[in-house]
């Protein structure tokens, strides 16, 4: 299962790389005006630093919601780095500009899944990676763990390739919990994969251990 970080601070990207177990970035428009970065020139420089940062892919998300203004702006961002995946919204014409960019092998990430019907026209439209919003989902009392299942189950009927990559992930148990579906990725903020590291057992273990050696020592 690959881990993403889903940010656009700096601060945050460099210390889960840190970590050693980042495989990537997810941005969308809201996490970058929450940085403050706003205007193309800025933003295009703030994707390059991420890329910067992190060895794996970067998803940059376009604004036009279009077919030609997608291509336009998908090609800009993918002209910046090889790492930058262009991300698109499952609407028509996404779903357009989704075919013709996995034509042209650049990758893509179709954002704002929220169904089965959504996830079956991204893989068949050749997208690298498409996002179902678990949390936004689980936030209307509707089964967003549920929705990953049965993603999984269709995409293994016919062999797509496309990666779920399951985003708007809350806390460290949606991570565990997408891992034994089967997402292929998670995005989520660093406090939910630091999640992953506690265990009350552990820190006994390791204060016993400590305490021992002190005292042969
Ligand atoms: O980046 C897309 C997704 O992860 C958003 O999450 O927390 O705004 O629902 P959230």
């Amino acid at each position: 299962m690959k881990f993403f970080i889903d940010t656009a601070n700096l601060d945050q990207i460099r210390e889960a790389q840190e970590r050693g177990v980042l495989d990537g970035v997810t941005t969308n428009p809201s996490l970058m005006a929450k940085e403050g970065i706003t205007g193309k020139e800025n933003i295009m420089n703030h994707y390059k630093a991420i890329c910067e940062i992190v060895d794996g892919d970067v998803s940059a998300e376009v604004i036009a919601t279009d077919f030609e203004g997608m291509v336009r702006e998908g090609e800009e961002l993918a002209a910046l780095n090889p790492q930058i995946v262009v991300k698109l919204p499952m609407i028509k014409d996404g779903i357009k500009a989704c075919k013709y960019f996995s034509d042209k092998g650049v990758k893509t990430n179709v954002t704002l899944v929220f169904s089965a019907g959504q996830a079956l026209i991204a893989a068949k439209a050749g997208a690298t990676y498409m996002s179902p919003f678990i949390g936004r989902l689980d936030d209307v009392s509707t089964d967003g763990l549920g929705l990953i299942s049965e993603i999984r189950l269709i995409y293994d009927n016919y062999g797509f390739k496309t990666q779920i990559l399951a985003a708007s992930i809350r806390h460290t148990m949606h991570i565990m919990d997408c891992a034994k579906i089967g997402a292929d990725v998670m995005t989520g903020p660093l406090k939910a994969i630091d999640g992953l590291l506690n265990h009350p057992l552990t820190d006994i273990g390791l204060a016993k251990f400590l305490a021992d050696f002190k005292k042969g020592n």
